[in-house]
């Protein structure tokens, strides 16, 4: 199998998740990314079944839209029983990284208001200790030069992804050459830091489901609370 064909799968095993708790005022939570497309892309054949989504990025507001999916405000959502997204990395306790998409700050949203957090990803993205995919930062715009130092200070080294402006009108730093072993000390670290929006670390709210795609099938792995 090739990597799309495991996203697919994994969309997949999501769908079928979801499905059976499905009713008709459900509202889901939409992650962002490749991985996020094949799920929103089976999920619009059962759009019939429930009410809609918030979408944790423009585009993929504009993907739901494209399938006929109403987009509903999160402010305006009593309850999410679900979100799914991807992820960049992720490791055996369901902390991960994300980011790579720049939809970090929203993605970090949906999934504090979810219920249940499903991470579907390839198996290409489990690791044993996170950080050797660099670490996204959002930041305020004239913090970013501050936070830079700060975050050398942490011992990574923040790289300024040129051209990109996030959803939120802020910028991104990723952080390479992190070695991540305490992932809940490191993301209040940076929480800390003045001029930082979101780390793309998840592991406060790391996911509560991970299907991982593997060449055998999608494994289900469930964190223990
Ligand atoms: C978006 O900002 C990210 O958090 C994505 O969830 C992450 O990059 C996974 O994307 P892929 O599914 O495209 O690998």
């Amino acid at each position: 199998m090739n990597q799309d064909q495991l996203k697919q799968a994994v969309a997949q095993a999501a769908i079928d998740y979801i499905l059976p708790h499905l009713e008709p005022r459900s509202i889901i939570g939409v992650g962002t990314g490749s991985t996020a497309n094949f799920f929103i892309d089976l999920l619009a054949q059962h759009k019939y079944d429930f009410a809609g989504a918030v979408a944790s990025s423009e585009a993929t507001a504009e993907r739901l839209k494209n399938h006929g999916i109403s987009v509903h405000d999160l402010n305006s959502v009593q309850e999410l029983e679900f979100y799914v997204d991807g992820a960049d990395e992720c490791n055996k306790h369901l902390e991960l990284i994300k980011g790579g998409g720049a939809a970090l700050t929203r993605e970090k949203i949906v999934a504090a208001v979810a219920k249940t957090f499903i991470c579907i990803a390839d198996v290409s993205k489990k690791v044993s200790v996170l950080g050797e995919f660099p670490l996204p930062v959002e930041v305020i715009p004239m913090a970013r030069s501050y936070v830079a130092r700060e975050l050398l200070k942490l011992g990574g080294d923040p790289v300024y992804r040129t051209g990109v402006v996030t959803d939120n009108g802020n910028v991104i730093l990723d952080v390479h050459n992190m070695h991540i072993t305490d992932p809940r000390g490191l993301e209040e670290k940076i929480n800390g830091l003045v001029g930082v929006v979101c780390s793309g670390l998840f592991a406060l709210r790391p996911a509560d489901v991970l299907l991982l795609g593997t060449s055998a099938g999608v494994e289900t792995l469930v964190r223990e609370k």
